[in-house]
């Protein structure tokens, strides 16, 4: 089994996580992969891969296809075809994908923000409008705000892009806030795209995963969902993903939309891949009983503390706290001269907030706890 509290030193393996603040007394909390190594079964299958010698291109195999669709039956009730699968090598390439099935160029896409930053940009990226629609904090958690989406949508609005568990909140949707959405894209003729790349890693136990598209058949037909075991697994830099899409001519469109600016995924990817769906053993358990100690010890930190609050997050290994009236011009750069690299809100559209990774060992979190303190409290105390 892994153990979750041993340091690794992720310097000079090129970490992104880690490069950015190189030979600097700066912690990483940003990135969104965490600093412990992945499952043993799954280091085991890559061993055996890179032992055969060639890597050449590659697809899905039967059985990694089998063992994807008997987890969406057995974790949603979701029976899916294969016929409905496509293997890209990332979630990201998908949502951007998706967009470019939505209506032309010169159409509109929803989103309601914050929300992931790369999702910002989708719409744009093949000249469609995005429409941001402010979040709402309502029964202490943010929800979508269906007045303000009411208010905010045009006729040209094609597509809504959801992102279920929600970063950087760690919201699950309810199966109740997913209906009003669904009806409120049935009514309006938009397709979802729903980003579930997060839906493993829950945290609340009490809160299941719902993926938009088993809400109901005509939700089905007008759904693109995104899936990768590669933030759950910890493999985010293998990069493979599934997009699932009931409707024949969307899923044309989406491959269609490829427009060959999309690679292959790699074998190594395939394989550690087949190995999640199909070994992944009790790594989800032992990880989100892990994420969960180290999430209540990071809350309990940040709530004794002046001037700040954190929202409890329900999935994901993200804090999002509210430093709005420490009143920072800029918290990146303040943070970051008290030892802290976390990410800075409004690049997720949610200014005066920061997201907080806190998929790291215990101990390293306890150092980056030390230090957030240090900073909120030396910036309460010039605030008096
Ligand atoms: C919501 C969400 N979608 C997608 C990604 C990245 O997906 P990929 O690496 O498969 O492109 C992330 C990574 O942080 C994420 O949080």
């Amino acid at each position: 089994m892994i153990d979750f509290d041993e340091v690794i030193d992720r310097n000079n393996t090129g970490s992104t996580k880690w490069n950015k603040y190189k030979g600097q007394d700066i912690l990483p909390f940003w990135v969104a992969d965490m600093d412990f190594k992945a499952p043993e079964q799954i280091q085991n299958a890559l061993h055996e891969r890179i032992l055969h010698g060639v890597y050449g291109y590659s697809r899905a195999t039967p059985k990694l296809i089998d063992a994807f669709l008997s987890w969406l039956d057995d974790n949603y009730q979701w029976k899916v075809p294969a016929e409905w699968l496509v293997w890209l090598p990332g979630v990201v390439p998908g949502f951007n994908l998706a967009c470019r099935t939505a209506g032309n160029r010169g159409d509109s896409i929803m989103m309601s923000v914050p929300v992931y930053y790369p999702f910002l940009s989708a719409p744009e990226n093949d000249e469609r409008a995005p429409i941001y629609v402010n979040k709402h904090f309502v029964n202490d958690r943010w929800e979508m705000d269906f007045e303000a989406m009411q208010a905010q949508y045009r006729d040209n609005c094609k597509m809504f892009l959801l992102c279920n568990p929600h970063n950087p909140t760690g919201r699950i949707y309810t199966r109740k806030e997913l209906g009003q959405l669904a009806d409120f894209c049935l009514e309006r003729d938009m397709l979802i795209c729903s980003d579930e790349i997060h839906c493993s890693i829950l945290l609340d136990q009490d809160k299941p995963h719902i993926p938009i598209a088993t809400l109901s058949d005509e939700i089905a037909q007008r759904s693109i969902t995104l899936y990768s075991p590669t933030k759950a697994f910890n493999i985010p830099g293998l990069s493979c993903a599934i997009a699932v899409i009931p409707d024949k001519r969307l899923r044309k469109q989406l491959i269609n939309a490829d427009a060959g600016l999309i690679s292959g995924v790699s074998p190594l990817a395939f394989t550690a891949t087949e190995t999640a769906f199909t070994n992944p053993g009790s790594w989800i358990e032992d990880l989100t009983g892990y994420l969960r100690g180290n999430r209540d010890r990071l809350s309990q930190a940040v709530s004794a503390l002046p001037r700040v609050k954190i929202t409890h997050a329900e999935a994901t290994y993200l804090a999002w706290i509210d430093i709005r009236e420490l009143d920072l011009k800029d918290p990146g750069a303040y943070f970051e001269s008290f030892g802290l690299g976390m990410s800075v809100g409004k690049q997720f559209m949610g200014d005066g907030h920061m997201r907080f990774n806190f998929g790291c060992p215990r101990s390293t979190l306890n150092e980056g706890i030390k230090r957030l303190e240090k900073a909120i409290l030396a910036r309460a105390e010039s605030l008096k």
